[in-house]
């Protein structure tokens, strides 16, 4: 059971622990965590799931993929560690990531 935390833009941190094959996205509305509201129920159509991928975790976690490139050019605050958390499945090798909020999601 991967456990995640992710930490809200005023600083508040949620540690989660999900069975592996939940979405990043998932993990946090299924814990209530403010600040993902995950809007499109995961479709890569809302990026309500921005999120800053701690620099520790990026190469374990990977890159975007093209839908998810394109949608985050929607997200304010775009930054290079910028993901969608509905695109980044979650195993346990993952165990341990942490990630963060951008301003606009609380
Ligand atoms: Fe809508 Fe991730 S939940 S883009």
């Amino acid at each position: 059971m991967p456990n995640v935390t992710f930490i809200e833009f005023n600083g508040t941190p949620h540690e989660v622990e999900v069975p592996e094959g939940t979405t990043l996205m998932r993990a946090a509305t299924d814990h209530n965590v403010p600040g993902i509201d995950g809007d499109c129920g995961g479709q890569c159509a809302c990026a309500t799931c921005h999120v800053f991928i701690d620099p520790a975790w990026i190469d374990r976690v990977g890159g975007r993929n093209s839908n998810e490139d394109e949608m985050l050019n929607f997200a304010s605050g775009l930054r290079d560690n910028s993901r969608l958390a509905c695109q980044i499945t979650l195993t346990n090798a993952l165990d341990g990531l942490l990630v963060a909020m951008p301003e606009g999601q609380h």
